[in-house]
């Protein structure tokens, strides 16, 4: 199962995956890679772009003794069923986020992975996330004391979502994708939820979307936020909104507090707040701006100019740059890698090369089934809590993953 080089076949062939093929591609632990998408010219678009073959039907790649992998692209619905039937058919996954749309898949995903020893990592970009890798750090350091309280969202206009105009999908509730803001906090502290109290915007645009009979889910909320109880002691609030007025798609954590320390994000500025027991009373406080460090070094490059915020605010300079904060983790990429695509915060370089690196020695990923649970679940509970008006509701544990 492990030490073997990985045949990786893409399932869904769609706006995203394309960004994810040449990488699996140059992995110095892949040897090939297949796609396959249910409308068949999307995956001969595929062949023709990156030179792969194709395999007609998901059934055929579980069936195959040659593919050992799956990198799952469906869309976000279809994610439960997908990777369980991967797991049984004894392959590897990658999953883009969520994990999948109910508890109980979430638990199965887990069951099986430990039952079968398998790899599997849920690739959510916003770990790797300057923001999300700064308060990791600065939290490990111990700048932050214990933690109190965190914000952190994931604003993404409806309009401008892939799925937005697909019937029936698009009144999706937003907690069914909670892991962007979800991964960031819960990864910086390194906890998980156990209470959550969720409350919804009521959508008024009457256009056929956020309406009962409209959507699988009856769903009539364009955004949510959620008030979740940490198993640490703190509290953390997470908002999903798809029909905010902002711009571009944008997640990060606007805030974080522990007993010593506190961080504050807005637009292009990253401040850390620290207290000093030591200094007297007036002086008690540091406060030090520090955006170059947390910012992409493109956008660091244009921080004078007098647009620059607009231009940020449009999501500009937020693609491939490495920010300082990310540079030290950039080193352990393959050398291979070095030209190609890279996306989100220049996440996706360090997602496919976990994936490689876990599924061919079996050492547990960061983002595996555990974590990718703890990311996923609070969310699908909040959506029960907001359809009840807000009753706050326990949140189901899968524990930690073992070590190994
Ligand atoms: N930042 C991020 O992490 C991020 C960003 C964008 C998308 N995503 C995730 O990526 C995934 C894909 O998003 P997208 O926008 O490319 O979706 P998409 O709708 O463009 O593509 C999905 C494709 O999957 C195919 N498909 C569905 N079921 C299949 C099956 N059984 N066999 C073969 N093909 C099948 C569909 O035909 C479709 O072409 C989603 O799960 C989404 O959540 C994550």
């Amino acid at each position: 199962m492990y030490n073997e080089k990985l045949v990786v076949a893409f399932i869904g062939c769609g706006n995203f995956a394309k960004r994810f093929v040449p990488l699996m591609q140059a992995h110095p632990h892949v040897k090939k890679v297949y796609v396959c998408d249910l409308i068949r010219e999307k995956a001969e678009a595929y062949a023709e772009k990156f030179g792969v073959e194709i395999i007609d039907t998901y059934e055929e790649v579980l069936a195959s003794k040659e593919i050992n992998a799956i990198a799952n692209f469906t869309e976000r619905h279809l994610h439960g069923d997908i990777v369980i039937r991967a797991l049984k058919a004894g392959k590897h996954v990658y999953s883009a986020v969520p994990m999948a749309p109910t508890v109980e898949e979430c638990q199965e995903i887990v069951r099986l992975v430990k039952e079968t020893g398998l790899t599997y990592l849920m690739g959510e970009t916003c770990y790797y996330y300057p923001c999300a890798m700064y308060c990791r750090e600065a939290y490990k350091a111990g700048k932050f004391g214990d933690f109190t309280y965190g914000a952190s969202q994931y604003y993404h206009h409806i309009d401008t979502i892939s799925y937005g105009k697909r019937p029936g999908e698009g009144g999706m509730p937003p907690l069914l994708y909670p892991t962007h803001s979800t991964g960031m906090i819960l990864s910086a502290v390194g906890s998980y939820a156990t209470k959550v109290v969720c409350f919804g915007y009521e959508d008024k645009t009457g256009d056929g979307r956020f309406e009962k009979g409209c959507n699988y889910w009856d769903n009539v909320y364009s955004n949510q936020y959620v008030l979740m109880k940490l198993a640490n002691g703190g509290t953390a609030r997470v908002t999903e909104a798809r029909t905010f007025g902002v711009a571009k798609p944008s997640s990060y954590i606007s805030a974080l507090y522990g007993t010593k320390g506190g961080y504050e994000f807005s637009n292009a500025q990253h401040i850390m707040i620290e207290k000093d027991q030591e200094l007297p009373n007036k002086e008690r406080a540091f406060v030090t701006d520090v955006s170059d460090y947390v910012n992409p070094t493109a956008m660091v490059e244009h921080k004078q100019e007098p647009d620059f915020m607009t231009r940020v605010a449009n999501g500009e300079w937020q693609v491939h740059d490495y920010a300082k904060v990310q540079a030290e983790e950039g080193k352990r990429l393959p050398a291979s890698f070095e030209g190609l695509p890279n996306a989100h915060m220049a996440s996706h370089q360090f997602l496919i090369d976990d994936f490689c690196k876990a599924a061919y020695t079996g050492k547990m990923p960061a983002l595996n089934a555990w974590v990718a649970a703890r990311y996923t679940i609070p969310g699908l509970v909040a959506i029960e809590s907001c359809k009840q008006g807000g009753v706050p509701l326990d949140v189901p544990d899968c524990g930690d993953a073992p070590e190994n």
